[in-house]
């Protein structure tokens, strides 16, 4: 067993008064942060730097020495009365501490899954009035720009190309200018006060599909939401043939790397003119993405995240600025990769987790993202563990007799009643092939109607004429060699011109995947002692597990057995997740964390993975699912 994290029992606790909230968190963490972490306002404007002073608290009980950030803000005598800047002080111990009340309500909205997530963007647009210089006043361009924004708080660092442009904008503005500040970087100033305009970017960078969302940092409003296909499809379908392709050729990474540049500055173009928004207006960029997705995007080697051991070059947040990067965007703009939780549970999981809020709320929830691997995540604020399931391309449609990908012409839903069989077929045209979505739908409706028993069998024709009507019986057939498959649509109704069938070995190879990703949630339930009834909300996550029935996941036996109405498709919650980081500093701060919070248990060579796997391969009996006993009488 692999834990990246320290034991449950290791933390310490944090109290909040007069707020009466307590929350336990990893010794080391900051005041500011744990408050993050459960979603109490504590007022910042230097994004948790130490230098605007708002962030204080007074520390009531557990040892907490002044910082020389403290001595600097705070008097001898509000020193020995225990007050503190939050955003430095770390709790090594228990803690009390008294929270002063805010001046005014934080701006907040309803975001990801239900939750309400305070807005503050870490972008900053100060106008500003300065003196012009003379023979009395001769402080350079950059110290009157300097010692204007003392005064607000921000004590900034400005880079070269920053440094370029501040005399011809100082004086071209007549001493009337904006500064631009993201955390403590000066990234731009702008002639005359532009405060009213100020966007970001939120992207999630997926294998097959980019999504990129451009936001109104001073609303919180989305502007314009585009989505693409990834450039590098061509390169290879799964991240695997990714890694393969910067393996196999010299200039691999550097050709992946342009690729995903060029498919996100396609995208940017398209936002920013749906916008009406100027590329220097983009001040910050958040991005969720797999560990794969995020290196090729930084143009860092991924190879060692294909090979065993399976490590990422880096697993906290990266930020860089857009020019080092190569997004067309103002140059000085910073980007941020979220942070990964393991080199298969990615940032789009971490974004995942800021979505539905798992790790910061009460009550068991489980995130599973249903993919070639499957990613795990089970807990609640109390502790949080993830894992990834080697789950195969069978949810791709891959290895299926008639199984494609999600486009036009793929079932993707089926319906089995007393009048036959109802296919939903992309595209509204006649089908030619099953995708992942109706291979589950198919499966679990042959379930329900007794035509598959529970070890994944189809019954025999004769024992299907006793159950069902003749015409869904006649759809069971055995080739030459005694094999049985089910007909889907026969030749005449299919597109292709052949029967599209479900056969006995793409039955199994949905075993095979299913039972990986059910075989990795039942060791991380057994690893926080979690039954599947103490689950509040089951959420299924990613571009596959967003189509997925929640009942037919649920009669094959993907997820555990909770009542269907807890079992929540939640849709591109990778994209939502990066847009809540780009849009609440604290909520980024969250998922910064995130990593030293979650626990991570690798699945390769664990005994207790295998014998899970071994125990959930079969189907579950439709009794235990409160479904009656179907009508599964006849024997295989
Ligand atoms: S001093 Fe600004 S957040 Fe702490």
């Amino acid at each position: 067993m692999t834990s990246t994290a320290p034991p449950g029992t290791s933390k310490v606790s944090i109290e909040f008064r007069p707020h009466d909230k307590v929350t336990r968190v990893p010794p080391g963490m900051t005041i500011f942060n744990a408050a993050n972490w459960i979603g109490l306002p504590i007022d910042s404007t230097c994004g948790a730097k130490g230098t605007c002073g708002k962030c204080k608290v007074r520390i009531l009980r557990g040892h907490n020495g002044a910082t020389a950030a403290d001595r600097r803000i705070f008097t001898e005598e509000e020193l020995a009365d225990g007050w503190r800047l939050s955003c430095r002080s770390e709790a090594q111990e228990d803690v009390v501490c008294e929270v002063p009340r805010l001046m005014g309500n934080p701006k907040a909205a309803l975001m990801g899954f239900d939750r309400h997530v305070i807005l503050n963007a870490n972008v900053h647009k100060i106008p500003l009035t300065l003196t012009p210089p003379s023979l009395e006043d001769q402080r350079s361009d950059f110290s009157r720009l300097r010692d204007a924004l003392a005064p607000e708080g921000f004590e900034v660092e400005a880079s070269l190309t920053t440094l370029r442009q501040l005399p011809v904008v100082l004086r071209k503005g007549q001493w009337q200018v904006t500064a631009v500040i993201v955390g403590h970087e000066l990234v731009s100033v702008e002639a005359g006060d532009t405060s009213g305009r100020a966007f970001g970017l939120a992207f999630d960078i997926g294998t097959t599909t980019v999504v990129g969302m451009l936001l109104d940092l001073n609303s919180g409003a989305p502007v314009a939401v585009r989505s693409t296909l990834n450039g590098q499809a061509v390169h290879g379908a799964d991240v695997i043939s990714r890694i393969s392709h910067t393996m196999m050729n010299d200039d691999g990474l550097s050709q992946l790397n342009e690729v995903i540049l060029r498919t996100l500055n396609g995208l940017i173009a398209q936002l920013l003119h749906e916008g009406g928004v100027a590329p220097h207006e983009v001040y910050e960029v958040v991005t969720a993405g797999n560990a794969t997705m995020q290196h090729l995007f930084l143009g860092a080697d991924p190879e060692a995240i294909g090979l065993e051991p399976f490590i990422p070059v880096v697993e906290d947040m990266v930020q860089a600025s857009a020019q080092e990067v190569g997004l067309e965007i103002q140059p000085q703009a910073q980007i941020h990769c979220l942070p990964y939780l393991g080199a298969y549970v990615g940032a789009d999981l971490v974004a995942g987790l800021l979505a539905t809020g798992l790790a910061q709320n009460e009550g068991v929830r489980l995130l599973v993202d249903v993919g070639t691997n499957g990613e795990i995540i089970l807990g609640s604020a109390e502790r949080t563990v993830a894992t990834a399931a080697p789950a195969g391309p069978a949810f791709e449609g891959a290895q299926i007799q008639d199984g494609m990908r999600a486009s036009e012409g793929a079932i993707e839903a089926v319906t089995i009643n007393l009048d036959g069989i109802e296919l939903q077929v992309i595209g509204d045209v006649p089908p030619i092939g099953l995708c992942g979505s109706g291979l589950l739908d198919a499966v679990a409706q042959l379930r329900l109607c007794g035509l598959m028993l529970p070890s994944g069998r189809f019954v025999t024709a004769s024992d299907a004429k006793e159950l069902v009507t003749s015409d869904l019986a006649r759809r069971i057939i055995t080739d030459d060699e005694g094999r049985r498959a089910f007909v889907l649509a026969w030749a005449e109704e299919s597109g292709g011109g052949k029967s599209i069938v479900l056969t006995q070995r793409d039955v199994r190879e949905l075993q095979f995947a299913k039972g990986s990703i059910a075989g990795g949630i039942d060791v991380v339930m057994q690893e926080l002692g979690v039954e599947s009834e103490h689950l509040v909300e089951i959420f299924l996550a990613g571009s596959f597990g967003s189509y997925i029935n929640p009942q037919s996941a649920r009669i094959i036996g993907l997820v555990p057995p909770v009542p269907v109405e807890r079992i929540k498709a939640v849709g591109n919650a990778a994209g939502e997740g990066a847009k809540i980081a780009l849009l609440s500093f604290r909520e980024r701060q969250v998922a910064r964390s995130l990593p030293e919070i979650v626990e991570y248990h690798e699945l390769s060579g664990r005994g207790d993975f295998n014998d899970s796997f071994l125990a959930v391969l079969q189907f579950p009996e439709l009794e235990t699912l409160g479904l009656g006993n179907g009508t599964a009488v006849a024997q295989g």
